[in-house]
C-alpha cells in the first residue's frame, strides 16, 4: 500500500482494552513495516476510565516501540457514566498486567484532550488523516460539536460499533461502544455519509486462538511484546469462555482489529451501503445500530456497513504482520 499510494495517515481513537491492545500492535507492525504514520493516539472512557485507558496506551506504544506519538485525554461524558467492560478486559482495561510493564512515560494532568488534538490535526492536514475509531464516539463527537464540519476534514472514518443482523453484547440490541455514548455515536452519524462501520455482525466472527498466539510468538517467546502478548490473550480467552462469547473455542474476539483489517486488507470485507440510525432514547433499545432492510425506498445513505469477513484471509495477514513486531 504505501508504494503506490503513500504512507496512510492514522489517529487511533481507543479506550484499551484487550482487542484495543491488539489492533494497536497490529498499527504498529505496519508502522515498522513503513505502511503508515501514526499521527496520535486518541484516548478515550470506554472499556476502563480515561486515566486508565491513557496509562495503558503510554505503556503499550512504548512497549511496541513507538514512544513519540502524542496521546489525548479523553473527554469525559457528562452525567452519570455508564457501567464500564472492566469485567471482561480486567480492571485496568489490560488483563490486570499494567503492573508487568515500566510506568507509564505520559502525563495524564498535563496532557491534552482527545477532542483538541483531533481538531488540530485535521486542521493542519485535511483530507490526509484517516480516524480509526474503536471506542464510544465521545471524543470525536465533542470535537464535531466544538468545531462544527471538522469531521469531515478527516479523509476517511473507520468506526469498530452497532449489531445491525445480529444480537448486541450489551444488551440484547446494542453493542458496546454505541450503546455507552448513544449520543455521541448519533452525532457521529450524522456528521458525514460515508462512514465505515465494522459491527459484531463480522467482528463475533473473528476469534483469535491460543493457536494463532502460539505461532506469532514462536520466533521470540522470549521478547517483552511476546510475553505480554501471551498473558492478555491468556487473560481475555478466559472472560471470553466465561461470557460464551466464542462457541467454546479457546480464543477471544478482536473486534478491534477489524478497522485495521479493513484498512489494509480491504479485500477480506463485504459491505452493504446504509443509512444507520442510532436509538438514543428507547427504554429497551438504547444504543442500538439500525439500518432499514424493507424493499421500501430508504433515505439518503450515511454509512458503508460491513456485513461479512473472510476470516482465514484476515488471520493469515494479521498473524503474519503481528510477527514482524515479535522480532
Ligand atoms: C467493543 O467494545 C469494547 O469492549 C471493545 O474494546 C470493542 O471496542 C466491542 O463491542
Ligand atoms: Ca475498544
Amino acid at each position: 500500500m504505501s508504494d503506490l499510494f503513500g504512507i496512510s495517515k492514522i489517529i487511533l481513537d481507543t479506550d484499551p482494552g484487550g482487542d484495543d491492545i491488539f489492533a494497536f500492535f497490529w498499527l504498529q507492525s505496519l508502522v515498522k513495516q513503513g505502511h503508515l504514520e501514526l499521527v496520535a493516539i486518541t484516548t478515550a472512557e470506554g472499556n476502563v476510565s480515561a486515566k486508565k485507558t491513557f496509562a495503558s496506551a503510554s505503556q503499550i506504544l512504548k512497549l511496541g516501540g513507538l514512544p513519540d506519538v502524542e496521546i489525548g485525554r479523553g473527554v469525559l461524558i457528562k452525567g452519570d457514566p455508564a457501567e464500564d467492560a472492566a469485567h471482561i478486559h480486567g480492571s485496568d482495561g489490560m488483563g490486570n498486567l499494567s503492573t508487568t510493564l515500566p510506568k507509564p512515560l505520559d502525563d495524564y494532568e498535563t496532557a491534552r484532550y482527545s477532542d483538541d488534538i483531533i481538531i488540530d490535526k485535521l486542521n493542519a492536514m485535511p483530507g490526509e488523516i484517516i480516524l480509526v475509531a474503536i471506542a464510544p464516539l465521545t471524543n470525536l463527537a465533542a470535537a464535531e460539536e466544538k468545531s462544527p464540519g471538522i469531521l469531515k476534514k478527516a479523509k476517511q472514518i473507520v468506526v469498530m460499533g452497532g449489531a445491525f443482523l445480529c444480537p448486541g453484547n450489551v444488551t440484547p440490541h446494542a453493542e458496546f461502544n454505541i450503546w455507552f455514548n448513544s449520543a455521541a455515536a448519533k452525532t457521529v452519524f450524522d456528521s458525514r455519509d460515508d462512514l465505515v462501520v465494522m459491527p459484531l455482525d463480522v467482528t463475533r466472527h473473528l476469534i483469535f486462538t491460543r493457536e494463532m498466539a502460539d505461532t506469532i510468538v514462536q520466533t521470540n517467546s522470549d521478547g517483552e511484546v511476546a510475553k505480554f502478548m501471551q498473558n492478555l490473550c491468556g487473560f481475555m480467552i478466559q472472560t471470553a469462555l466465561t461470557y460464551r462469547e466464542t462457541e467454546g473455542i479457546e480464543g477471544f474476539l478482536v473486534h478491534d482489529a477489524a478497522t485495521i483489517g479493513y484498512l489494509f486488507y480491504p479485500e477480506t470485507l463485504t459491505f452493504c451501503r446504509a443509512n444507520v440510525h442510532v436509538e438514543t432514547q428507547g427504554e429497551w433499545t438504547r444504543g442500538q445500530a439500525l439500518i432499514d432492510r424493507r424493499k421500501r425506498v430508504k433515505r439518503p445513505a450515511n454509512a458503508w456497513v460491513a456485513l461479512h469477513v473472510d476470516r482465514v484471509g484476515f488471520f493469515t495477514s494479521f498473524v503474519e504482520d503481528l510477527k514482524t513486531l515479535i522480532r
